[in-house]
């Protein structure tokens, strides 16, 4: 049954149910661009660089967003932002963001990106900080529906035909204006071919409810054939499970759960590819990924920024373990990047030896990761058998 519906899905993209009743399938399309199963990670500025993309593609995300570039500094070359924009590594795909409101420039962005091999470039319009909607860009573009739309025809237009465009979108500037569905389908007839829906308004900012009744309200209101993404507050899998039974979406988009976590992007894979759940990861694997991350870290990130990067990147993973907190505290007084270094490989040994000599004598310190929790939580709930989601 597995194998069969695993076929019959990449042969005819079927869609099929599995027994939640979540629709799935196997690949997405975006214009002529398939995209494989399991989340997407979205663009997040200062977090989703080389080395955070990489570590979420290694562990499944089907595709990963630079974060926002504006389009302005990206055709003046401004170093700082023509920086940002790194291939993936091994030749993965990835998709560029760009935000700006000058349809010209946005359109040179655009092509600028697919020059570097971005496989579809997506426009920013539900960023809510004031430094980009002061500028009339991001989320204020929800206001203002003609000017986006225009925007998605001129990269359209200058984009290659294989490149799709696509665009991030909030469910509307306030509660008194929620427009998710018209400004949707506005910008699909302007030439988007996939619309990613962060589920809350500009005024919201990135807390209170996501309402996932208006990224329902996108979907129906979109040609079958336009893919919808849902995007908010996804942080474990029946997060991921409801977020799909509740709006229809045809993929999910990962933002802040997935710091320090990537492993959510393997459980969310192998539930939507019908594999065995993974295990949670054990203090070696976490303290094994950190320190791949942290070595991509040293690789590519510039000296004036290299200190900061480490502190951040320690802290996400050890973000909920035993002596974290003290840990970055430690870590804010550390000047060297190799100091920090240093640290998470002590904080990391110290919680291995921990956790084996606790295995021994059958204790555990660590219930799992964030990914691990929330699998475990998902099969009491439902049972055994969403193990295999196609069986
Ligand atoms: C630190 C941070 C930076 C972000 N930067 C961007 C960005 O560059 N472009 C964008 O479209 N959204 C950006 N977002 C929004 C996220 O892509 C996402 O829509 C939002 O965080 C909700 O998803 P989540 O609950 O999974 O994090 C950012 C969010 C955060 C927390």
């Amino acid at each position: 049954m597995l194998r069969e519906a695993r076929r019959t899905t990449v042969l005819g993209r079927l869609r099929v149910s599995n027994r939640v009743g979540v629709l799935r399938s196997d690949l997405m399309r975006v214009g002529s661009v398939d995209i494989g199963p399991g989340a997407l990670l979205a663009p997040m500025e200062a977090v989703t660089d080389l080395p955070f993309r990489t570590i979420c593609e290694e562990h499944g995300a089907a595709l990963t967003y630079t974060e926002f570039l504006s389009a302005e500094a990206l055709i003046r070359g401004a170093e700082k932002v023509v920086g940002r924009m790194w291939p993936s590594l091994g030749g993965r795909r990835f998709a560029v963001q760009v935000f700006g409101r000058d349809p010209i420039v946005v359109a040179a962005a655009a092509v600028a990106a697919a020059e570097i091999g971005a496989c579809l470039v997506d426009i920013n319009m539900g960023c809510p900080a004031r430094k980009v909607t002061a500028g009339m860009c991001g989320s204020a573009l929800m206001r203002e529906p003609a000017l986006a739309a225009s925007l998605v025809r001129a990269v359209r237009a200058a984009l290659p035909s294989n490149i799709p465009v696509t665009i991030k979108q909030r469910i509307g500037w306030n509660d008194l204006s929620i427009n998710a569905a018209e400004f949707a389908l506005r910008m699909v007839e302007a030439g988007a071919a996939l619309v990613t829906v962060h589920g809350r308004t500009r005024d919201q900012g990135f807390s209170g409810p996501v309402r996932l009744a208006s990224i329902a309200a996108v979907r129906a209101a979109l040609p079958k054939e336009i893919p919808v993404v849902g995007n908010g507050d996804v942080k474990t899998i029946d997060d991921y499970l409801r977020m799909k039974r509740e709006t229809g979406c045809d993929a999910v988009m990962i933002g802040r759960a997935a710091r320090g976590n990537p492993w959510l992007f393997r459980a969310i894979l192998a539930l939507e590819t019908g594999a065995p759940l993974p295990a949670r990861p054990s203090i070696a694997e976490q303290w094994q990924v950190w320190r791949r991350h942290a070595d991509m870290v040293v690789q590519y990130t510039n000296d004036k920024m290299r200190l900061h990067e480490l502190r951040k990147t320690l802290a996400w993973y050890s973000r909920g373990l035993y002596g974290g907190a003290e840990l970055r505290h430690k870590a804010f007084q550390e000047n060297q990047p190799a100091a920090v270094l240093a640290l998470g490989e002590r904080f990391f040994a110290a919680l291995h030896a921990r956790e084996q000599s606790r295995a021994e004598t059958g204790e555990s310190d660590y219930p799992g990761g964030l990914a691990a929790r929330s699998l475990a939580r998902h099969l009491r709930r439902h049972g055994e058998g969403e193990k295999r989601c196609a069986d």
